[in-house]
């Protein structure tokens, strides 16, 4: 307790007075207010610290002490009631700017998978599962890896067509926008020793435009090399394939002869179809439908990529992944895949949480 003199107005209620004030202020606001009236410029302790200057030098020094002590006690009970108003104002914070996450994201705002990317994830799941990986290329290739090493000489008529962009080059290598992603073939044999099973899907480059050709578009390659490969595993293997893709366990598949300079034998494969009435329907109706072009990889390819045709062999094949995705999915002109419209996005794009995947059905 401070010892107040007898001529010094009495510290004592004055203290009770401004801690009372101090436990009721019932805000930051307000408990400023209570220390401005008391300890501020003009503030009732400050005007009693004026003046001790006249006062007897005996009545000086005890009143001196004791507003001291007067002015450190309610200076610190300002400062703990300011600790717990300040407590208070945090947790009415954390209770008012709460984020719920568990709000459920508004569906209108949702974005959507591009039907080429939903087709790509579908392929790579289906082929995952019977053990392939997945290689990339460049879109920008020499035109060896994309013509000579796959058999294609530069007077070969096959190049016809392939009609696609050079490039600008520096040196004897030329270079072009790939017109396919058999060049994946090559630079995954030169890099890596037979037994080797991958898919490489990705851009492609031609100069077409009409409702099933764009200058740009997505192919995706297969590729398997082995001791003891033959067509029968090719055969199965891209049966397998189709009837995942488009969900139809009986979906008849129909291999054809064709000519392919990288492969041979060389196969076009349809799968079966019905066009009655304009409308296209698969399965098992009569009709054929081409859907991808296949072989046997032909030795002068493996020699190109240093691996012994007398030892190894395998099959090799492509397919458009927009013609596919516009079979599976109805979609009637390839140019709008990349028209970049929203409207089209929206009405055949898939939510990325719900998206449908063959492979991953019963
Ligand atoms: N590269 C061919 C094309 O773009 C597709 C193709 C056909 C790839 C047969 C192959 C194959 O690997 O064996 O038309």
């Amino acid at each position: 307790m401070s010892s107040v003199s007898s001529s010094s107005p009495d510290l004592g209620s004055l203290k009770d007075e401004l801690l009372s004030f101090i436990a009721a202020a019932p805000s930051l606001s307000a408990l400023d207010d209570v220390r401005v009236s008391a300890l501020g410029k003009k503030g009732r302790i400050t005007d009693m610290m004026k003046t001790l200057g006249s006062l007897p030098p005996e009545e000086r020094k005890a009143f001196g002490a004791s507003l001291n002590v007067l002015k450190n006690d309610i200076a610190a009970a300002l400062d703990a009631r300011l600790k717990v108003l300040n407590a208070a104002a945090l947790d009415a914070r954390l209770i008012n700017e709460r984020i719920d996450v568990t709000l459920s994201p508004r569906p209108e705002r949702a974005g959507r998978v591009h039907p080429t990317h939903q087709t790509i994830d579908e392929i790579i799941s289906i082929f995952a599962g019977m053990g392939f990986s997945v290689a990339k290329g460049p879109d920008i290739e020499s035109e060896y890896y994309n013509f000579e090493a796959l058999n294609i000489p530069s007077s070969h008529p096959a190049r016809d067509m392939q009609a696609t962009f050079f490039l600008p080059s520096s040196g004897e290598h030329k270079t072009v926008l790939r017109t396919q992603t058999s060049p994946v073939q090559i630079r995954t044999m030169l890099k890596e020793k037979p037994p080797i099973r991958i898919i490489a899907p990705g851009r492609t480059y031609r100069c077409d435009y009409d409702q099933t050709h764009t200058p740009m578009f997505h192919l995706v390659e297969g590729l398997v090399i082995d001791e003891a490969t033959h067509m029968g595993h090719l055969k199965g293997c891209v049966m397998d394939f189709l009837r995942a893709f488009f969900g139809i366990d009986d979906l008849p598949v129909r291999f054809r002869p064709s000519y392919f300079p990288f492969t041979e034998p060389s196969a076009e494969v349809d799968i079966g179809c019905s066009r009655k009435g304009g409308e296209l329907k698969l399965g098992n109706f009569g009709d054929w439908l081409e859907v991808l072009g296949c072989g046997m990889v032909h030795p002068n390819v493996l020699r190109n990529c240093n691996i012994d045709p007398e030892k190894y062999q395998g099959f090799a094949f492509g397919m458009g992944i927009e013609r596919l995705a516009m079979l599976k999915y109805g979609i009637p002109d390839l140019r709008t895949f990349f028209d970049a419209d929203l409207r089209w996005l929206r009405h055949y794009g898939f939510l990325p949480l719900d998206i449908p995947n063959p492979a991953l059905k019963g």
